[in-house]
C-alpha cells in the first residue's frame, strides 16, 4: 500500500478534516468498519455459549482476532486477553497481583495517569514503596538511575512512548534490568502499538497493555492485556463470573484456563473482530512505512516550530521522538505569557485542523514543566507533509499577531 495516499482513500474523514489528534484516538479505515458490520449483519451472536451456527461463527471470528493480535505482538494465543482499553488492562494488573507491605514498584515520572494511579492506589492500600526513575525535562530516562532503582523491585511499570513528550523509552533495556532482578515487567504500549514494532518477547514484558482505538486504527471499547504464560499462576483474575470457570458448586468454583479465565462476561465481540481487521490493515501497510511517514511529519513540524519560535517538548533527538509533538506559543514581549493551549486548539479548529490541548492525563509532567498544559499535534501514517505545512501557516499568523 502507498503511504499516505492509499490509506487516505480508505478513510473518508481525511478528505474532510486535518486530523492531528491520533494520540487520543485514530481514524477508522473502511475494512475495519466493514468487518464489524459483517458481524452485526451476518452472524450477530454471543461467543463460547451456543451450539448454533451463528454462535459458532462469532466464536471463530472472535478467536481468530485473538490469534492475529498474538502474532502481531509475538505472543502466544492464550496470553492475549481482550479488555476495554489500556487503562482497564493496567488496572487489572495492579488488582490481580498479590502485594505485601514493603514491596517496591518502580515507574517513571512521565506516565499517563492510567499507568500511575493504579500503582499509587495499591501502594497506599498495601504499604508499598513507589519509586521513580529519574530523567530530564525532555523525558530522557537516566538509565544508571534506573538500574539503581530497579534493584530489589517487585514490579517495574513503564510506558513505551509518552503521549505528551513523544519520547520513546528504552523499554528493552529496562525490561532486561527488571528480569535480572527477578521483577515483574509491565509495559504501557498505548502509544506504540500500531506505530512501531512491539514484540513482547524482545521487550521482556510480563504484562503489556494497549488500546485498539489508537495506533492500531481499530474501534473504541476494545483493548488488550498481554499476560506472559509464567504469570498465569500468580495473576488472579480481578473479575470472575460467566465464562471464567471450569466447574462451580454453591460454595466453590474452579477457574478455567487462560485466556477465558481473564475474560468475565460477554466481551466486546464486534470490537475484537474490528481490532483483528485493523491489525490486518496495519500489517498490509507495513510498520516500517508507518514509522517513516510519522518521522517525516515530526521532522517537518519541529523544524517549522523552530523557525517560528514555537516552544515544543520532548527529545531534540528525533530518533527518540515518536509522532507526538506537544507545543506552546509564547508572546515574546510578555515574560512568562503563553497562549492557552485550548485557544490554540480552537484557532486551529476554525481552520479545520483537529489537535488536542490540555494536560493529556499527565499532570505530573505539566506541573514539572510549569505549564498550564500543551497543544499537541499527533500523527498517523495517513497525515501528510502538506497538512503540516498548512498548520504551520496558520500558526505563523498566530505568532505574528502576538508580536
Ligand atoms: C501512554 C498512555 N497510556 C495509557 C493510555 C490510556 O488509554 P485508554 O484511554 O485507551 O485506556 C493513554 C491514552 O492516551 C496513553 O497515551
Amino acid at each position: 500500500m502507498k503511504v499516505p495516499d492509499d490509506v487516505r482513500k480508505d478513510i473518508p474523514l481525511t478528505q474532510e478534516v486535518i486530523y492531528f489528534d491520533n494520540a487520543a484516538t485514530s481514524l477508522t479505515p473502511l475494512p475495519v468498519i466493514q468487518a464489524m458490520n459483517e458481524y452485526y449483519l451476518k452472524y450477530r451472536a454471543n461467543v463460547h455459549r451456543g451450539v448454533h451456527r451463528l454462535s459458532q461463527r462469532a466464536t471463530h471470528e472472535y478467536e481468530k482476532a485473538r490469534e492475529k493480535v498474538a502474532k502481531f505482538i509475538n505472543a502466544e494465543f492464550e496470553e492475549v486477553i481482550f479488555t476495554k482499553n489500556a487503562s482497564e488492562s493496567l488496572n487489572l494488573i495492579a488488582w490481580g497481583l498479590e502485594w505485601k507491605k514493603g514491596d517496591k514498584i518502580v515507574t517513571t515520572p512521565y506516565e499517563h495517569h492510567s499507568n500511575l494511579l493504579p500503582w499509587i492506589r495499591v501502594a497506599r492500600k498495601y504499604g508499598l514503596k513507589l519509586e521513580f526513575i529519574e530523567g530530564d525535562d525532555e523525558g530522557n530516562l537516566d538509565l544508571a538511575d534506573a538500574e539503581k532503582k530497579i534493584r530489589g523491585a517487585k514490579l517495574v511499570a513503564v510506558q513505551h512512548v509518552s503521549n505528551i513528550l513523544g519520547v520513546i523509552h528504552e523499554v528493552e533495556e529496562l525490561g532486561k534490568m527488571a528480569k535480572e532482578e527477578g521483577a515483574i515487567f509491565v509495559v504501557d504500549a498505548a502509544q506504540s502499538v500500531g506505530h512501531m514494532e512491539v514484540d513482547v518477547r524482545k521487550l521482556h514484558a510480563d504484562f503489556l497493555a494497549f488500546s485498539g482505538h489508537k495506533g492500531p486504527m481499530g474501534p473504541t471499547g476494545i483493548g488488550v492485556l498481554y499476560v506472559r504464560e509464567e504469570m498465569f499462576d500468580i495473576f488472579e483474575p480481578p473479575l470472575i463470573g460467566g465464562g471464567t470457570i471450569e466447574d462451580v458448586s454453591l460454595n466453590e468454583y474452579k477457574l478455567t484456563a487462560p485466556p477465558e479465565r481473564y475474560e468475565a462476561g460477554t466481551p466486546n465481540i464486534a470490537g475484537a473482530i474490528g481490532l483483528g481487521a485493523a491489525i490486518d490493515y496495519i500489517t498490509k501497510i507495513g510498520l516500517d512505512k508507518i514509522e517513516r511517514q510519522e518521522y517525516k511529519l515530526v521532522k517537518r513540524t519541529t523544524e517549522g516550530f523552530d523557525d517560528l519560535g514555537i516552544e515544543w517538548y520532548g527529545p531534540r533527538n528525533l530518533k527518540k521522538h515518536a509522532g507526538v509533538v506537544s507545543f506552546n506559543i509564547a508572546a515574546p514581549h510578555l515574560a512568562g505569557f503563553r497562549l492557552h493551549p485550548h485557544d490554540i486548539a480552537a484557532i486551529l479548529d476554525e481552520h479545520n485542523i483537529m489537535i488536542r490541548s490540555g494536560h493529556h492525563c499527565v499532570l505530573p509532567v505539566v506541573k514539572r514543566l510549569k505549564l498550564q498544559g500543551t497543544a499537541r499535534a499527533s500523527f498517523h501514517c495517513y497525515n501528510t507533509v502538506e497538512e503540516v505545512e498548512y498548520m504551520l501557516g496558520v500558526l505563523e499568523e498566530v505568532v505574528k499577531s502576538l508580536r
